[in-house]
C-alpha cells in the first residue's frame, strides 16, 4: 500500500478530523487566527492522526471519540513545530515561510502556547482521565526531550544513548501516544494497549532517525524544509555521533570542530565524511530495526487492511524522502 491508498482507507475519518481542527483553532484574536491557519493550512503530513485513525479501526473501535482525539495529537503536534523553530532558527517549513519568519518569535511561542491549551481544553471535552493523563504526560515528556537536545547542543561528547533519550522524549512519545490511545478507546486489555503503544514508539524513533539523516541527504523541496539545519545549529545527531566515533581522525576532528562552532562552514566536509565513514547507512539501518518491532508490536492485531497500511506505514517511516 502507497502513502496515498492509506489516506484513502481514513478519508472519511480525516475529513472530520480537520473539520474539528479548523473549528477548534478559531480564537476572537486575529494574530491567532492568522498564525494557527497558516500552519495548519500549510499541510503537514498528518501522521500521527493517520496513526491513532488506523489503530482505531484496526481494533474496530466504532465510537467517535478517535476524531477529536486525532484532532488533538495534531494541535500537540503543531504547538511543537510552532516552538521548534523558533528554537532552531528555521525559515521553511512544508514549503513555505515559518511563522517565527513571517511574524516573529513572540507570536510563534505564544501561538503555540493557545494551540497547546487549546488541546487541553479538548481533552476535558472527551472526559477521560486515563486519556488525560497520557496525553499530558507525553506534552511533559516532549518538552524534557527538546530541553535535553538543547544540552547536547555543541557537545560532540554526546553519547548514542543521550542522542536515542532526546529522540524518544521529543518525537516518539507523541507517537506513542497516538497507538496507545487507539487501544486506550478500543477497550483492549493491559497487554494490547502496551503492544500498541510499542507500535507507535518504535514508528515514531525511525521517523526521527530518519528524518535526521534527511537533514543531510534530502532534497529541500522535497522535504519543504532547510537541508543543514542540525548542523548550523550544532546538533549532534547520530550521523555525526558515529563518524565521531568510527571516523579516521581527520574525520572525528571536522565533525567534532563543525559541531563546537558555526557547523554550516563546515557542510560540505561533514557530509562527505558521514558518507564515507557509513553513518548515514548506520542511522537508516538503525531506524530499519525499530520499524521492524513496530511491524512485530502489532503481532496479535487481526489482519485487516488497516493492520496492513499500519504495517505499510512503519516502511513509510524508514523509507521516505518527505
Ligand atoms: C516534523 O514532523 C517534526 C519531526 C518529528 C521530525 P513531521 O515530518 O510529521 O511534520 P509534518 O506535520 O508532516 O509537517
Ligand atoms: C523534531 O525535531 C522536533 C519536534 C518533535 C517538534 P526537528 O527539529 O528535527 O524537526 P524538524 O526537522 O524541524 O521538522
Ligand atoms: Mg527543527
Ligand atoms: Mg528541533
Ligand atoms: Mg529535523
Amino acid at each position: 500500500m502507497n502513502i496515498d491508498s492509506i489516506y484513502a482507507l481514513i478519508a472519511d475519518d480525516m475529513k472530520q478530523v480537520n473539520a474539528t481542527i479548523l473549528k477548534r483553532l478559531q480564537s476572537e484574536i486575529v494574530l491567532i487566527n492568522q498564525v494557527g491557519t497558516h500552519i495548519i493550512n500549510s499541510g503537514g503530513k498528518r501522521l500521527r492522526p493517520v496513526i491513532h485513525l488506523l489503530c482505531a479501526r484496526a481494533i474496530g473501535y466504532s465510537g467517535s471519540q478517535h476524531i477529536d482525539i486525532a484532532a488533538i495529537i495534531e494541535f500537540i503536534h503543531t504547538a511543537t513545530l510552532l516552538h521548534d523553530d523558533v528554537v532552531d532558527a528555521s525559515d521553511l517549513r512544508r514549503g513555505q515561510e515559518t511563522a517565527n519568519s513571517l511574524w516573529g518569535n513572540e507570536a510563534s511561542v505564544l501561538v503555540g502556547d493557545f494551540l497547546y491549551s487549546r488541546a487541553f481544553q479538548m481533552m476535558v471535552g472527551v472526559g477521560n482521565m486515563q486519556i488525560m493523563s497520557i496525553l499530558a504526560n507525553a506534552t511533559n515528556t516532549i518538552a524534557e526531550g527538546e530541553v535535553q537536545q538543547l544540552l547536547n547542543v555543541h557537545d560532540p561528547e554526546t553519547t548514542e544513548q543521550r542522542y536515542l533519550d532526546v529522540i524518544h522524549n521529543k518525537t516518539a512519545k507523541l507517537f506513542e501516544s497516538a497507538s496507545e490511545l487507539a487501544a486506550i478507546l478500543g477497550q483492549q486489555d493491559p497487554e494490547a494497549q502496551q503492544a500498541m503503544a510499542r507500535y507507535g514508539m518504535h514508528l515514531g524513533t525511525a521517523f526521527q532517525l530518519i528524518d535526521d539523516v534527511l537533514d543531510y541527504s534530502a532534497s529541500s523541496e522535497e522535504m519543504g524544509k532547510n537541508i543543514g539545519d542540525d548542523l548550523a545549529e550544532g546538533k549532534p545527531t547520530l550521523p555525526l555521533i558515529y563518524t565521531i566515533q568510527n571516523g579516521t581522525k581527520e574525520q572525528a576532528d571536522i565533525v567534532r570542530k563543525a559541531i563546537e562552532e558555526n557547523g554550516l562552514d563546515y557542510i560540505d566536509a561533514v557530509t562527505e565524511a558521514i558518507q564515507a565513514t557509513g553513518a548515514i547507512d548506520y542511522t537508516a539501518d538503525c531506524a530499519e530495526k525499530e520499524s521492524q518491532l513496530a511491524i512485530e508490536a502489532l503481532e496479535n492485531v487481526a489482519d485487516s487492511e488497516y493492520k496492513t497500511a499500519l504495517v505499510d506505514l512503519a516502511k513509510f517511516a524508514v523509507h521516505r524522502t518527505f
